[in-house]
């Protein structure tokens, strides 16, 4: 089988992830690599040894002959690539947040309904293996009821970024990883991320540029409830999340290495008890191993010709959800 030609469009400090899941990927060849910066350019092309290097992208899309593009760049410079590859037939990874706002969401999302090319958004946590065995765990036991997540940092670039207008506010930049992983926790038992109908959010922003402070509940439209709290301006860099089912409940801690606490309340244990804590592991072979990552996804959605779970309609709705969160908004959501 031929391996899949990739492009990776903007080589900082992200990039990195990607380009360590490309190598480790098989069916993937690095076939070029675009930045704008010579010194970074130069660096990535002696470390990660691509077919080609361009300072230029479009270049690189003309005579790259590629199947597949990684944009990574920072959000204000996403969306024209993300249309361009789309328009081009490519298919595309793009990197979150998927643009400056939810209406450039919308604009990749009608480029790539018109596109040959799929489209995946790198909202990571979803492809976390542990967050995939948890959701079958939750399935098997009716699908999730309530869950919440929470994204901390202590201290932020981000305030600096989002003055020169190259990011959105921290929330709907970085801590929509939670907003999107409390949508795929609360769609457990569904093979989609929950769609919210509702949302009652409160802001409490702190003093310093871009120490926002965030706390919503969501409604959505399967019933699951959940809410999300995000703070940039606390002690510590701090990821985790908790989903339950009907007598059971799970503690994600997603700060470092992905770990899980399962419980279960037996029956017959009567209220008195504790429940039990489950000591088995994950089951991680059976949502695609240890390795699995959206990488791998993507890959076997591009082969399968398969439908990705982060398309780029989908990730509108985590968008909507992270600027309603963000401005604050009580009530149905339009
Ligand atoms: N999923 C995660 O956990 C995670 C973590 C960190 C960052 N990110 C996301 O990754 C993205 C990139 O962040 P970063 O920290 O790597 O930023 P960065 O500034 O280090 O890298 C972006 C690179 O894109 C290059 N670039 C911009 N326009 C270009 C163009 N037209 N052609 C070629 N190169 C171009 C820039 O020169 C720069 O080197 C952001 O959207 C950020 O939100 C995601």
């Amino acid at each position: 089988m031929d391996k899949l030609r990739v492009g990776v469009i903007g080589c900082g400090g992200h990039a990195q992830t990607h380009f360590q899941m490309i190598a480790a990927e098989p069916r993937l060849h690095l076939a070029g690599i675009a930045e704008i910066d010579p010194k970074r350019l130069a660096d990535n092309t002696a470390r990660h040894c691509p077919e080609r290097s361009f300072a230029d992208y479009r270049q690189m899309l003309d005579e790259g002959k590629l199947d597949l593009v990684h944009i990574t760049t920072l959000p204000a410079h996403l969306t024209a690539l993300v249309v361009e590859c789309l328009d081009r037939g490519l298919h595309v990874s793009v990197e979150k947040p998927p643009g400056m706002s939810a209406t450039e969401t919308a604009q990749m999302a009608q480029a790539a309904r018109q596109s040959r090319g799929k489209a995946l958004v790198s909202f990571n946590r979803r492809y976390i293996p542990q967050v995939l065995a948890l959701r079958r765990l939750l399935k098997e036991r009716g699908g999730t009821v309530q869950c919440s997540a929470t994204y901390h940092k202590n201290q932020t670039i981000l305030g600096q970024w989002r003055g020169a207008g190259l990011v959105p506010d921290p929330v709907v930049c970085d801590a929509i990883h939670h907003v999107d992983l409390l949508r795929w926790l609360a769609g457990a038992g569904q093979e989609r991320a929950a769609v919210p109908v509702s949302v009652y959010s409160e802001v409490a922003d702190g003093p310093r540029p871009a120490a926002h402070r965030h706390q919503a509940v969501v409604r959505f439209d399967n019933g699951a409830v959940g809410s999300l709290m995000s703070h940039y301006g606390v002690g510590f860099r701090i990821q985790r999340a908790e989903a339950h089912a009907e007598d059971f409940s799970a503690y994600l801690e997603l700060s470092g290495e992905p770990q899980c606490e399962l419980y279960q309340a037996l029956p017959g244990e009567g209220e008195s008890t504790r429940g039990t804590k489950l000591n088995q592991p994950l089951d991680l072979e059976a949502v695609g191993g240890p390795g699995y990552n959206e990488v791998r996804h993507f890959t076997d959605c591009i082969l399968e010709d398969r439908t990705p779970w982060s398309t780029l309609d989908d990730a509108a709705q985590t968008m909507v959800l992270a600027e309603a969160i963000r401005s604050g908004h009580k009530g149905p959501l339009g």
